[in-house]
C-alpha cells in the first residue's frame, strides 16, 4: 500500500481496486487457516497424550500457539520446534504433528510416551531433527515407498526405546541429508545397514550398541568417507572385521565390544584418527602390532577378553594420549618394561591381569610420581 501515493491509487479502475482488496481477503484468511491447521496439529497432539505433565496450563486455546511451551514459531507462524524433553509426557505420539509443515526440530526425549514413531514423522518433508530417546515406544520402523523424494532428515535418536524388527532399507534410500542415527538400547534384528553411505554422504555418526544385530560388518561401511563414529557393541555380530573398515580413516570410534568378532589388528594403523578403540569380548587373535604408535590420538584402548597375545610393542609409548589400556582375559606375556609408561602423561587405568599376576606386574611398572 505504502507503494501506491493517494493521487495514484485514485487512478486505478474500480475493478483493478476490487480485484486487490479480494486478493488481500484471501491472502490474510489463507494465513488463518494456515495457522488454524498450526494450532490444531497441536492440540490433536496434545489429545494423543493420557499425561500431559501440566502441559495444558500452558496450551489454552485462546492463547497465542507461539508462545506455548516448547513451541517456537517463525515469522510466518508456523511452528518450527517442538521442544518437550523431560516432561512427564504418557501417550502417543500423535501423527498431526506431521501436518506442521514448518517443523525443524522434535524433541521428545526422556518421557513415557509409548506406541509408533508415525512414519510421517520420519517420513516429513521439513523435520531435520528428532529425538524421541528414552520412552517406551515399540513397533518397527516402516519402509518407506520408493517413490519418496529425499528427505531432509538429519539426526535420528530413537536409542532407548523397545523398537523390534529390522532396519528398513529404503530410509537410506531416502535420507540423503542423514548426519546421524542413534538406535542404541532397542530390540533391533537383522543386520547392519549394509550401504548406509551411497545414498548419505555426509554420514558420521551410527550407534547402534546394546541391540540383537547379527551377521558380519558390511564392507559397505568403506562407502563411509566422513563416518566419525562405529559403535556396535553388545549385540550378535560374527566374522572377521573386513579390510575395508580399515580404510574409512575418518573414523575416530569404534566400539565393538561383546560381539563374536573374529581377526588381528594387523590393518589398524591405518585408521590415524582413532581416539576410541573398543574391541574387548570378542575372538580376536594375534599381538598388538608396532604400528598401533601410529596412532597418536589414541585416548582409549581396550583390547580386554580376547585371545589375544605376544609382548606389548614398544611402540605403544608412542600412543601419547592414552588414558586407559584395558588388555585384561588375553594371554599376553614378555616383559612391561619394553613400553616406556612415562612417556604417556595421560595415562589413568592400566588393566592387565589375567596371565599375569599383578606381583609379578608390579615388578615391572612403578608409576610415575603423580
Ligand atoms: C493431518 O494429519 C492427519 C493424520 O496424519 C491426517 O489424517 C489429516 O488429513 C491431516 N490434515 C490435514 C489438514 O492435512
Ligand atoms: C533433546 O533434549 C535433551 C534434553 O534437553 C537434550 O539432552 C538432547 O541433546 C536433545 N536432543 C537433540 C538432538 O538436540
Ligand atoms: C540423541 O542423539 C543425538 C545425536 O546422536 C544427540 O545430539 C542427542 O544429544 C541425543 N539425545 C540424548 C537425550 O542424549
Ligand atoms: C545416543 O543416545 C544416547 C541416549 O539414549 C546417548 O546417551 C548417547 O550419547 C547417544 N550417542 C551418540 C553417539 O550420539
Ligand atoms: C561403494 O559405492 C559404490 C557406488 O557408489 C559401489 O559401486 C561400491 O560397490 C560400494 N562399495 C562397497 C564396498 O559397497
Ligand atoms: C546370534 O547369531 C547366530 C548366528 O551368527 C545365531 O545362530 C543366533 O541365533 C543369534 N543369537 C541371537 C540371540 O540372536
Ligand atoms: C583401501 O584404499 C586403498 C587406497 O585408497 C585402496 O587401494 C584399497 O583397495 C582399499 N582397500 C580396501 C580393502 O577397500
Ligand atoms: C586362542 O588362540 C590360540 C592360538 O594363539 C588357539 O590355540 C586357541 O584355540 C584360541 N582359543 C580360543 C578360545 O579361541
Ligand atoms: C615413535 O615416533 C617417532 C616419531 O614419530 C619415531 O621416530 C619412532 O620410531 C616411533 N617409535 C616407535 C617405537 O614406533
Amino acid at each position: 500500500m505504502q507503494l501506491l501515493s493517494r493521487s495514484s491509487w485514485n487512478r486505478f479502475p474500480i475493478p483493478f481496486v476490487g480485484l486487490v482488496i479480494v486478493l488481500l481477503v484471501s491472502l490474510a484468511s489463507h494465513t488463518s487457516s494456515s495457522t488454524e491447521q498450526e494450532k490444531s496439529s497441536l492440540l490433536q497432539f496434545l489429545a494423543g497424550l493420557s499425561r500431559d505433565g501440566g502441559l495444558t496450563v500452558s496450551w489454552r486455546h485462546n492463547t497465542d500457539y507461539c508462545t506455548w511451551k516448547g513451541i517456537t514459531c517463525n515469522q510466518d507462524r508456523k511452528v518450527t520446534d517442538v521442544l518437550l524433553a523431560s516432561q512427564g509426557l504418557e501417550g502417543f505420539i500423535s501423527p498431526f504433528l506431521g501436518n506442521l509443515t514448518g517443523l525443524l526440530h522434535l524433541n521428545l526425549s526422556r518421557n513415557s510416551l509409548s506406541g509408533g514413531l508415525p512414519l510421517k514423522l520420519v517420513s516429513s518433508s521439513s523435520i531435520l531433527v528428532i529425538d524421541v530417546s528414552f520412552n517406551r515406544l515399540t513397533g518397527g520402523l516402516s519402509e518407506l515407498p520408493s517413490s519418496t523424494p529425499p528427505r531432509p532428515l538429519q539426526v535420528l535418536n530413537i536409542s532407548s526405546n523397545l523398537f523390534t524388527g529390522r532396519f528398513p532399507s529404503t530410509i537410506w534410500e531416502v535420507m540423503k541429508s542423514l548426519v546421524s542415527l542413534n538406535a542404541s538400547t532397542n530390540s533391533f534384528t537383522g543386520q547392519i545397514p549394509t550401504t548406509p553411505c551411497v545414498s548419505a554422504p555426509s554420514f558420521a555418526v551410527l550407534e547402534l550398541s546394546f541391540n540383537q544385530l547379527s551377521g558380519n560388518i558390511p564392507q559397505g561401511l568403506s562407502n563411509c568417507s566422513v563416518l566419525k563414529l562405529l559403535s556396535v557393541g553388545y549385540n550378535n555380530l560374527s566374522g572377521y572385521l573386513p579390510d575395508e573398515l580399515f580404510n574409512v580413516s575418518s573414523l575416530e570410534h569404534l566400539s565393538l565390544h561383546s560381539n563374536w568378532l573374529e581377526g588381528d589388528l594387523n590393518g589398524i594403523s591405518k585408521l590415524i584418527n582413532l581416539v576410541t578403540l573398543d574391541l574387548g569380548g570378542n575372538e580376536f587373535i594375534g599381538n598388538i602390532p608396532e604400528s598401533i604408535g601410529d596412532l597418536k590420538k589414541l585416548q582409549e584402548l581396550h583390547l580386554d577378553h580376547n585371545n589375544m597375545s605376544g609382548e606389548l610393542p614398544t611402540a605403544l609409548s608412542n600412543c601419547t594420549n592414552l588414558v586407559t589400556i584395558d588388555l585384561k582375559s588375553n594371554h599376553f606375556s614378555g616383559k612391561l618394561t619394553k613400553v616406556n609408561f612415562i612417556s604417556l602423561p595421560n595415562l589413568k587405568k592400566l588393566i592387565f591381569f589375567s596371565t599375569t599376576s599383578p606381583a609379578q606386574f608390579q615388578k615391572a611398572y612403578t608409576p610415575a610420581a603423580s
